[in-house]
């Protein structure tokens, strides 16, 4: 199959470009570096063609302060669906975040932002499958949660159940195969600042590390944990953690 992937050159739109050619698909990678903007949709409609599946993994972040997140992300989610309606793609895998509906996120840009985009695609007529995920293991130096100086790391304490960015790749590609709605996370809770910690050790980083209180208090509490009906889904943070180790 031709799946075209949209974000192909972020951390999890790579992955997914890889797992999709181990699977004997042909890719087609997306994102501005390739002349593909979805705030314009300059280059979608060429860049569409002949594509079977498009899998949605971009962060597109408004390119300036007049747009807000929320009109960025929908507008985005939106040019792609009728670019993929025109181009004849059978289907759209999105990739979204578990628990952004949790009331305790209604004044939170970012999960209002992805919101927005689940309802842009249930609104559509274009067949799709939304993956919403745990944060991932990678998470563990994400500039939102985690603020780096040369000397020390301060982490906001988010209670999480993170999953391997390679194991959500294999996720996307296997809704691109057979679609249907999944929510996917790891087997062991960890406070991020813990998880920040191991990671930057094995990787022979021995900065401080120093929790900080999370932007919403309740991400202390679990609200980010994995929903009842999520499939767990390894590696185990050791596993990944030394296989870190190995790759640095
Ligand atoms: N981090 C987590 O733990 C986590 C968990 C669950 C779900 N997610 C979701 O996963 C998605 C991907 O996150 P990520 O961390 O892999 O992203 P990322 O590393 O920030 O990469 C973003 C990708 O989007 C492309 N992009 C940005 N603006 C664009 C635009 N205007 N037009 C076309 N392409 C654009 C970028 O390429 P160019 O710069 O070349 O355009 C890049 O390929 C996000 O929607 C996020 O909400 C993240």
């Amino acid at each position: 199959m031709k799946i075209a992937i949209v974000g192909a050159t972020g951390t999890s739109g790579r992955a997914t470009a890889l797992a999709a050619q181990r699977a004997g698909h042909e890719v087609v990678a997306l994102s501005r570096a390739s002349g593909v903007d979805l705030h314009t949709g300059e280059g979608l409609a060429q860049a569409l063609r002949g594509a079977d599946t498009v899998i949605d993994t971009s962060n597109a972040f408004p390119a300036s302060s007049d747009t807000s997140l929320v009109d960025a992300f929908a507008g985005a989610t939106q040019r792609l669906v009728e670019a993929s309606q025109q181009a004849g793609v059978q289907r759209l895998v999105h990739l979204s975040i578990c628990n952004i509906d949790h009331p305790a996120f209604d004044d939170f840009d970012y999960y209002l932002a992805k919101r927005a985009q689940e309802k842009v695609l249930a609104a559509s007529s274009l067949p799709h499958a939304i993956i919403r995920s745990a944060q991932w293991m990678e998470f563990a130096l994400n500039p939102t949660p985690v603020t780096q100086t040369e000397t020390e790391v301060k982490v906001q304490d988010w209670l999480i159940q993170p999953i391997a960015v390679d194991t959500v790749a294999e996720v996307l590609v296997q809704a691109a195969e057979t679609p249907r709605d999944r929510k996917i996370a790891g087997h062991e809770q960890i406070r991020l600042p813990e998880l920040t910690q191991a990671y930057l050790h094995a990787i022979g980083d021995h900065r401080k590390v120093t929790a900080v209180a999370p932007v919403v208090d309740e991400l202390t509490e679990g609200i980010m944990l994995a929903p009842e009906d999520a499939e767990l889904l390894g590696p185990t943070v050791a596993q990944w953690v030394a296989q870190q180790s190995a790759n640095a």
